[in-house]
């Protein structure tokens, strides 16, 4: 058993019937771009999205019973969550995703890119079929803000100014949106007050921000094939992340390398050598600390049971994987 698989073992038996649910709803409509897609929800990922939708659903339900259109909603956003994926791995020219070739690499962009569209259009048909407008304006409102994420990566490559800010911005939009939302998604549908939806919200940005600065740091400190995605790919194509933006405030070194898009021979490697001489990484790892940290204390507004244990030890986690 993995460890996210003890941690998710409130909802666990949900996620397996999600797993299935996928494959057929997505199957349904088109077998060409069915075939493209199908391998990556054959391979599943870590699944952290619909385990979080699903615990907060249990958690703000009377006894913890879950509905349909909870389980629907977190189907919707792993479909959400893997078509950014689709799309992400032809905008950064990925080559592996989940341990397999990326849809675009077995196919072609062409396919890659009707394939998330495909995906895309479904979760919005899918949502529109929760008859619940609240809900269908916060999802809507997330593949805005993918959208919205990609485009202010693409406009700040190589730019050696970014702050931090800036990069929690974008990393709102591609990652934490997201997980955000649907928390808070999952809240207004089993009818909980504004203000437990606003914490769920808050919850789910915190973590989604915890999140997305580990992946950020993985990417320097792990290697492919136990991430299943390419390492040490984020600098290399000039996308500048917390390591980086830390590092650059010690190492002067490396700011001519990073303005020159590390154009020569050998400057990739003396780069993220500076980075990891920095305190780049250490600093980098207690900004997604503190972020998980903000995450959990917004989990007392929720009844004291299995789920939200799971909430808690889901914050811990994302940090364990740096370890
Ligand atoms: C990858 O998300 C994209 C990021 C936001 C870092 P995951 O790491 O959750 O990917 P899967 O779903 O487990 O493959
Ligand atoms: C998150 O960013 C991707 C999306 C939200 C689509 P990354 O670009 O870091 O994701 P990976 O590392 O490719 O999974
Ligand atoms: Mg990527
Ligand atoms: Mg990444």
């Amino acid at each position: 058993m993995t460890s996210s698989t003890l941690l998710f073992s409130p909802v666990e038996a949900d996620l397996q019937l999600l797993t299935d649910n996928l494959k057929r709803l997505v199957g349904a409509r088109h077998p060409i771009l069915y075939a493209a897609a199908e391998h990556l929800f054959r391979v599943k990922g870590k699944r952290v999205r619909p385990a979080v939708v699903l615990l907060i659903s249990r958690s703000t339900m009377p006894n913890q019973e879950i509905t349909p259109k909870h389980r629907r909603l977190a189907e919707i956003t792993e479909m959400i969550h893997t078509a950014s994926l689709v799309h992400d791995d032809v905008v950064d020219e990925s080559e592996i995703r989940r341990g397999v070739p990326t849809v675009h690499s077995l196919f072609t962009n062409r396919v890659a890119v009707l394939a998330g569209d495909f995906l895309f259009a479904q979760s919005s048909w899918y949502l529109a079929n929760l008859d619940n407008l609240e809900v269908v304006k916060l999802l809507s409102e997330v593949i805005m803000d993918l959208a919205e994420g990609e485009i202010q990566q693409g406009l700040h490559k190589f730019d050696d100014e970014l702050s931090i800010e800036a990069y929690l911005e974008k990393s709102y939009y591609k990652t934490a949106s997201l997980i955000a939302n649907s928390s808070k998604a999952a809240a207004i549908i089993s009818g909980a007050s504004p203000e437990v939806a606003q914490d769920m919200y808050q919850y789910g940005r915190h973590l989604g921000l915890a999140f997305q600065i580990v992946d950020d740091i993985l990417d320097f400190t792990s290697v492919t094939e136990s991430l299943g995605k390419p390492a040490c790919s984020d600098l290399k194509s000039g996308n500048l992340t917390a390591p980086t933006l830390y590092a650059l405030e010690e190492k002067p070194g490396l700011e001519p390398l990073i303005q020159r898009e590390l154009a020569q021979e050998g400057d990739l490697e003396e780069a993220i050598k500076l980075i990891k001489d920095s305190h780049g990484i250490e600093k980098s790892r207690e900004l997604a600390a503190l972020n998980g940290k903000m995450a959990v204390e917004y989990l007392q507004c929720l009844p004291d049971c299995d789920s939200r244990q799971a909430l808690i030890n889901l914050a811990d986690y994302v940090l364990s994987r740096l370890y």
